[in-house]
């Protein structure tokens, strides 16, 4: 059971005034169903370390070579712990096919589960499609342009979208919703003719006059949440239902790689000490679970909680008056603290066995990205951050907006 006390306390040291989006009344909702993939989540830390190499190396590297799989094949096949997903409807008549959420990547695929049926609307173009997520994560597959369906009456016509005849790492689901920008899509169709890019399905619902803006919205449960589907993706606008106060606004960074996904500046304090300085670029990720700092900054708040690595869970563990004089970890984001309570911090006691940890221990959701700072992607916040936060996933402005919402001081862990 949740316990939801809200600190009634100024926590926004500035607030910045952004312009608010126009919401329309007939906006698009599509539930987020959480998912437990598995009788555990023991392999959290892996896939979230394992992504965060993806990013740095697919901006390194712009086209995954064969050779590389080669070197890849001793690397275990890490399937995602914790889905996140919506149902898509595509054809017609549509099929309904279970998707991951995505805002690290921009392709929509299917087949992985369930097997792509052909419709009347469906066109083969003749080429493929290879997207890779991870050291042994990819899709491969022909590309199709067929009707995509989200919700109630809500039509793209003409999606490309990539039907998997290859995949690994995505057991249990059937594909991908990419949301990620439509530049991660540059040369993951190949053939005689591919295209640049390939528009995202936001793109599409866009330019065909079915959403107002560009942009996407996100609301995720807590993972000790009893509705399983009680987040929310809107397309096109924001719930004000969903959040509380004003949503603030950040610009993509100028910093690359990061600037490449949905990629933001944040200065990040841990009580009023900042544990780096002045700013490091990041990115918000979807299907990244918990929050993950550069090697250099993880081992700095290690220092400053005094918290051990667990060598069960290899989670940070703190004891429980460690907890108890637990501060609060701030992403300072133009000019806006996000803060992270130390129930924010930690993983929710309740689900401890689901990490292979201790029923009366405490560990901690913040996790070690792999690379020391400065290398232009040095922190990554996952769906721990964004069950706090209220996000918004702006194309047509390029920026990425957060807003508190009635969980994001609420005691659930
Ligand atoms: C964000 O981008 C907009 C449009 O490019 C620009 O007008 C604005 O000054 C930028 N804001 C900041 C804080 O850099
Ligand atoms: C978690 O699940 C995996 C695969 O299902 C299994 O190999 C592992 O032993 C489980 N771990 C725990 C702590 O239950």
């Amino acid at each position: 059971m949740l316990s939801i006390s809200l600190l009634t306390t100024l926590l926004l040291s500035l607030t910045v005034s952004s312009t608010p989006i126009i919401v329309r009344n007939s906006l698009l909702r599509l539930p987020i169903t959480k998912r437990i993939n598995g009788n555990n989540l023991t392999t959290i830390l892996e896939h979230d370390q394992a992504r965060a190499q993806e990013f740095r190396r697919r901006s390194a590297a712009a086209n995954l070579k064969s050779g590389d799989l080669n070197t890849r094949a001793n690397v275990p096949i890490i399937n995602q712990d914790l889905d996140f997903i919506v149902e898509v409807n595509i054809g017609s008549p549509p099929t309904p096919y279970q998707l991951l959420i995505d805002t690290g990547s921009s392709n929509t695929w299917v087949g992985a589960g369930r097997l792509y049926t052909e419709t009347s609307s469906s066109v083969t173009t003749g080429q493929q499609v290879s997207v890779t997520y991870g050291p042994r994560s990819f899709v491969a597959g022909a590309e199709y342009i067929d009707t995509v369906s989200l919700g109630l009456g809500l039509t793209i016509e003409g999606q490309s979208i990539g039907v998997a005849s290859m995949t690994e790492g995505f057991l249990g689901v059937d594909g991908i919703l990419g949301l990620g920008p439509v530049g991660l899509t540059a040369d993951t169709v190949i053939g005689p003719n591919p295209p640049r890019f390939v528009p995202t399905v936001t793109d599409n619902l866009y330019s065909q006059h079915s959403i107002e803006s560009n942009l996407v919205s996100m609301s995720f449960s807590p993972l000790t949440s009893v509705d399983s589907s009680d987040g929310e993706l809107t397309f096109g606008g924001t719930d004000a239902s969903k959040y509380v106060g004003e949503i603030h606004y950040s610009n993509i960074t100028s910093t690359s790689p990061a600037s490449e996904y949905w990629g933001i500046d944040a200065q990040i304090k841990y009580g009023s000490t900042l544990i780096i300085q002045p700013f490091t670029a990041g990115i918000v990720d979807t299907r990244t679970i918990l929050i993950s700092l550069a090697s250099d900054v993880f081992k700095a708040y290690q220092q400053v909680t005094g918290a051990v690595l667990d060598k069960y869970t290899r989670y940070l563990r703190l004891t429980q008056s460690q907890y108890e004089n637990l501060q609060s970890l701030f992403f300072n984001i133009n000019g806006v603290d996000f803060e992270l309570t130390p129930n924010a911090q930690i993983w929710p006691r309740l689900y401890n066995s689901y990490i292979g940890g201790e029923p009366d221990k405490v560990y901690l959701m913040i996790e070690d990205l792999g690379t020391n700072s400065g290398e232009g992607l040095d922190f990554i916040l996952g769906t721990n951050f964004l069950e706090r936060y209220y996000s918004v996933f702006d194309t047509e402005n390029r920026r990425v907006g957060f807003a508190q919402t009635a969980r994001t001081f609420s005691q659930t862990n």
